[in-house]
């Protein structure tokens, strides 16, 4: 049986208030939108249109799939990031509004610091968000890319060819520092890293869309959730340049420990913290 958009966004809208979505409307408005292939302007302006039977099949899965707790952003396939449009799959952690403060803090030290060519290194680059995103806001900055999962890597790679930035970004796969210490004698002025800091006792107590469908590579940071800071800051003496910085995302409550870290390295004069919208500190900024 055909429908106009009117009972179609009635019924999408329904079946995400039942699943308990909190943006139900929004996002039963966008599913359908994506399912036709058209824009909310549409959707809203054009109430008696009727779907074809392909699209009002895709919809119902859409929006199946979506009451069932897959996150709004695989189903669509894209996340905007620093108002870029980042490719994403259930491969990739989607990219966090709270990512956003750490990559603005580290454009606005960089242009205050680095005036000509420099490297900066992303350690845990997933979807690619901060390293393309740096690459393409700062116009001298070389960058490399590292993650371990060979999935994430391949959307990193598509996510800088979109952005016109593949010459700029070297993608490399591995654990850590670990791909690069066959590169003789490079070195970074800025590591930025977002890694995994959920302590691995809290994973089971995640939402349900982050813990049933997001990567578990992306989320677990070991029993304290401090494991990759321990190892960042274990090897960074070897890549950090002498005018060199390093740029943290932390986890809620761990900005002491973190900073400890830090402290402990004994590579830093200064260090920064900055809060996230919610008044949270999220971002370690640590300066030779
Ligand atoms: C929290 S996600 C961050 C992704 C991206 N930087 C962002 O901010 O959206 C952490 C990433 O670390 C990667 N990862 C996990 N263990 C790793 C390891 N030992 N070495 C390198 N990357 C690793 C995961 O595959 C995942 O892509």
């Amino acid at each position: 049986m055909s429908k106009t958009i009117k009972e179609a966004l009635r019924g999408a809208s329904l079946t995400l208030k039942e699943a308990a979505i909190s943006g139900y409307q929004s996002e039963g408005a966008l599913l359908l939108a994506f399912s036709m292939g058209k824009d909310l302007i549409y959707i809203y302006t054009h109430p008696q249109g009727e779907l074809s039977g392909p699209q009002l099949e895709r919809c119902r899965r859409l929006v199946n799939q979506r009451a069932s707790g897959v996150p709004f952003h695989y189903l669509v396939g894209e996340k905007e990031f620093m108002g870029l449009a980042f490719k994403v799959t259930p491969g990739v952690l989607i990219p966090r509004p709270e990512t956003e403060i750490l990559c603005q803090a580290v454009i606005d030290r960089a242009e205050q610091r680095y005036s000509g060519p420099f490297n900066l290194l992303d350690l845990c680059t997933g979807s690619g968000a901060l390293a393309v995103t740096l690459a393409k806001k700062l116009p001298s900055c070389r960058v490399w890319a590292v993650d371990l999962s060979p999935e994430a890597l391949a959307i990193a790679v598509e996510n800088a060819r979109r952005h016109g930035v593949s010459e700029k970004v070297t993608f490399l796969e591995g654990d850590l520092w670990e791909p690069l210490i066959p590169i003789q004698g490079l070195t970074f002025s800025m590591v930025v890293s977002n890694p995994p800091y959920i302590p691995t006792g809290e994973l089971a107590s995640l939402q349900r869309e982050i813990k049933e469908h997001e990567p578990f590579l992306a989320l677990n940071g070991g029993p304290d959730g401090l494991d990759f800071y321990r190892q960042i800051f274990n090897s960074l003496h070897t890549f950090l340049e002498p005018d060199g910085m390093i740029a943290l995302e932390v986890g809620m409550g761990q900005i002491p420990q973190v900073k400890s870290l830090s402290a402990a390295s004994g590579l830093f004069k200064t260090m920064e913290v900055v809060k996230d919208y919610s008044g949270i500190e999220r971002v370690l900024l640590a300066y030779r």
